[in-house]
């Protein structure tokens, strides 16, 4: 759904992100799976990933809670200011209460609303969109959206398909309304298809699990993915949902400074980049050092870029994301 911007703008007031210290090189899963480095490299991009510490309480909730304490820092935010917090995520180790919840008490945001937010490697974007709107309306004045997943907490590791795609991540971005109705998100479109669910999901209950993978079962818990199948819908629909951000709002794409993508595979980044014909300089890429990071790819992309001064007032930057449901989302900011 499209609105042109209405009311009030919204200004980016600053970023944060939290990584967490271990890394799990593919020479490390060498040792673990039948699988090599260079396997990994020319088909995923990845060199290293990280990944929290399972064993000592690493988790989304602390992601969370550090990547938001970050933001509030680098933006020299007062967390009484904020009024809704919102945390995209799909691996949480509590539905209740919410990781937004628990990021916001933990920087001591007391006045404000929390929730979590599932649309899977999209849930950022999502997030964006929907704090947009909220505060173009006027009626709220700061809101913070974080990305935050622990992949490595639902994958098996003897499962060399999945495993070696992911890593563990977060990224908050603090966003506020502000009088001129010419900045912040300019055009966003979200969606969602579930007629081919079965080739990303992550059970809980074996009646869950489809026909299809009913003879060769995931341990309940783990993530499941048919990545042929992903790496199709990603490429078609990425590409899909830049052309259509692009028609839709009149912006040449030669006027959009940066593509702030998910960091799903590089071949997928890739094939898009060079069909829209863009610069390598245009299309930010750390999937080499971190993986992909699910919700957290997003906004640590965004929060790297900003503390290395790569996106600037005055600039457009375009988000785009695909992941399990099968959702997609875009997002295009006027900084
Ligand atoms: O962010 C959420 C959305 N997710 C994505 O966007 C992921 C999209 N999909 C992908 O990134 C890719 O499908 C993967 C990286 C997951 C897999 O790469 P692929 O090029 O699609 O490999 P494949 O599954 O088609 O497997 C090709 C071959 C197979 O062997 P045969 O049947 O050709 O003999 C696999 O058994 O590679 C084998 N293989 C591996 N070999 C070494 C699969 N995984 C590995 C591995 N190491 N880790």
């Amino acid at each position: 759904m499209t609105q042109p911007p209405a009311g009030r703008g919204v200004r980016i007031v600053g970023t944060g992100s939290s990584v967490p210290d271990q890394t799990l090189s593919n020479a490390d899963l060498e040792k673990i799976l039948d699988t090599s480095d260079e396997w990994i490299q020319q088909r995923t991009g990845i060199k290293t990933r990280r990944v929290v510490d399972k064993a000592a309480g690493g988790g989304t909730i602390g992601l969370a809670c550090n990547s938001l304490a970050s933001a509030v820092a680098n933006t020299q935010t007062d967390p009484k200011d904020l009024e809704l917090v919102i945390c995209a995520s799909v691996t949480q180790e509590m539905h209740c209460p919410s990781a937004a919840c628990r990021a916001a008490h933990h920087v001591g945001a007391t006045n404000a609303a929390a929730f979590d937010l599932g649309a899977a490697c999209s849930g950022f974007v999502y997030g964006l969109n929907i704090a947009d709107t909220l505060l173009r309306q006027g009626r709220y004045k700061k809101i913070a959206v974080i990305g935050s997943d622990a992949m490595s907490t639902v994958l098996d590791y003897s499962e060399r398909s999945v495993s070696i795609l992911f890593g563990d991540a977060s990224g908050a971005v603090i966003l506020e309304s502000v009088e001129d109705p010419s900045l912040g998100c300019i055009y966003q479109s979200m969606g969602a298809d579930a007629s081919n669910w079965q080739c990303l999901y992550l059970p809980t209950r074996q009646v869950d699990v489809p026909e299809v993978d009913k003879d060769n079962p995931i341990a309940l818990g783990n993530l499941r993915m048919n990545g042929r199948e992903v790496f199709k819908f990603a490429v078609k629909k990425f590409l899909a949902v830049i052309e259509d951000a692009v028609e839709q709002s009149g912006v040449n794409i030669d006027d959009i400074s940066q593509l702030i993508c998910h960091q799903s595979n590089l071949r997928i980044i890739e094939s898009a980049r060079e069909k829209l014909g863009l610069e390598k300089e245009r299309v930010y890429v750390n999937i080499d050092r971190v993986g992909n990071s699910s919700a957290g790819s997003i906004p640590l992309c965004l929060d790297e870029m900003n503390q290395a001064g790569k996106i600037k007032k005055g600039e457009k930057v375009l988000f785009v994301a695909f992941g399990g449901g099968l959702t997609w989302a875009s997002s295009l900011w006027q900084l």
